[in-house]
């Protein structure tokens, strides 16, 4: 009998037919609704702008997205957040997160992003090239802000504070 085939992991950007299995797998993720509600939020104004889905043999399994960065006071430096990223607890520790990480890097360089920022475990994002930014941040955190320069040292000389979309502070995420 022929071993089982391991599900192969597909990414690509998000539609609205994925909404539904989005909602599901950040409930999931989070064991809570905040999340879900603050991605239905932030496309609902129409500021998504990357969002990937995850899927496993069919079926989502995780999810990313990332929304505008406003550096205040403005500068001319083209950044993202991202946030939040979610993977069926079930299955955590077998690389869809890595994965999803990865192609948000890339499809951040397709659309000449300079920087992105992310709120998070260093230990993690780390691995993807992320280092704690002395740009400042609406939670009061400091080593779990971080940042990455696709535009190398675009972030250097710049003193300001990283605002997300208002749907983060609306749904009090
Ligand atoms: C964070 C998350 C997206 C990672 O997804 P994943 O598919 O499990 O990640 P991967 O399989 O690519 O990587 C797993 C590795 O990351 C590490 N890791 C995961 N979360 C971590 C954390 N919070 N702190 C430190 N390391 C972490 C694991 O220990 C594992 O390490 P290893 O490679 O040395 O074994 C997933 O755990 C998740 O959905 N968590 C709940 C939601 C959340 O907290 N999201 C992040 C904040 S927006």
């Amino acid at each position: 009998m022929n071993s089982p085939v391991e599900p192969v992991l597909d990414i690509r950007l998000s539609n609205t037919g994925d909404a539904e299995c989005i909602h599901a797998v950040l409930v999931d993720a989070f064991n809570r609704q905040a999340e879900a509600e603050l991605v239905a939020a932030v496309r609902h104004a129409g500021e998504a702008v990357i969002e990937l889905s995850a899927f496993a043999a069919d079926e989502l399994v995780g999810h990313v997205l990332l929304s505008r960065i406003q550096i205040e006071p403005p500068v001319a430096v083209h950044c993202l957040g991202i946030a939040p990223v979610s993977v069926l607890t079930r299955l955590h520790g077998q690389g869809v997160g890595s994965a999803l990480m990865h192609r948000a890097i890339e499809e951040s360089r397709a659309l000449s992003v300079d920087a992105i920022f992310l709120l998070g475990a260093p230990a993690y994002y780390r691995r993807f090239g992320f280092q704690r930014t002395h740009i400042g941040n609406e939670y009061g955190v400091t080593d779990a802000f971080m940042a990455l320069e696709l535009e190398e040292a675009c972030l250097a000389g710049i003193d300001g504070i990283a605002r997300y979309v208002s749907a983060f502070s609306d749904t009090g995420v």
